[in-house]
């Protein structure tokens, strides 16, 4: 992780480097067996520097705690993309695509048991699909051999809770088969 994040540097492969205040890198346990995939930082991570800092890390940070039993430093936290997009606005294709292979390499490095896509954009990204977030929550899926359960975003859940159920369910599988595959728990 530290030759990736060196590697990285100061990047400027896309423009989202223009406007950022820094790199978002990921942030968590090297070694964890649980991975989380968000979509890009907001204001708060920006400034930070740290994925999921702001209100949507706070809901995330609940539902690792309450449904999963993990405390937010015994998995590994990133992004699709590492620098802030202007406003909150949705990273474009071309800007995953210039942060993917460092994405991917820190998903090797970490080699966890599990990953969880939080969102439509996380989840395409990883899976390579165009399908939305509806329709894949809660299924299983698979990037490299390693198993990724797609799920809402914690935003979105900030918005509509309602549909806070289905997050449930969707992080009780995880819990199962993180258990199942011998999952750390410290
Ligand atoms: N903060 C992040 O780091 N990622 C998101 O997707 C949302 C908020």
């Amino acid at each position: 992780l530290l030759e990736i994040r060196q590697e990285l540097g100061e990047c400027r492969l896309c423009g989202l480097s223009a406007k950022r205040k820094q790199v978002v890198f990921g942030v968590g346990d090297p070694n964890a067996d649980l991975l989380i995939v968000g979509e890009g930082p907001g204001a708060q991570e920006d400034l930070q520097g740290l994925p999921f800092v702001g209100a949507s890390g706070e809901m995330l940070n609940k539902m690792l705690q309450n449904v999963i039993g993990l405390k937010r430093e015994e998995v590994y936290i990133l992004n699709v993309v590492k620098c802030r997009p202007e406003n909150n606005r949705k990273p474009r294709p071309d800007e995953i695509a210039s942060c993917s292979s460092f994405i991917e390499r820190q998903i090797r490095a970490v080699s966890p048991k599990v990953v969880i896509a939080l969102g439509t954009i996380a989840t395409q990204a990883l899976l390579g699909t165009s399908q939305g977030i509806t329709a894949l929550r809660g299924q299983w899926s698979d990037w490299e051999d390693i198993l990724v359960m797609p799920t809402f975003h914690p935003a979105y859940l900030l918005r509509s809770p309602q549909d806070k159920r289905l997050v449930f369910e969707d992080l009780k599988a995880v819990r199962k088969r993180y258990d199942a595959l011998g999952g750390k728990r410290t």
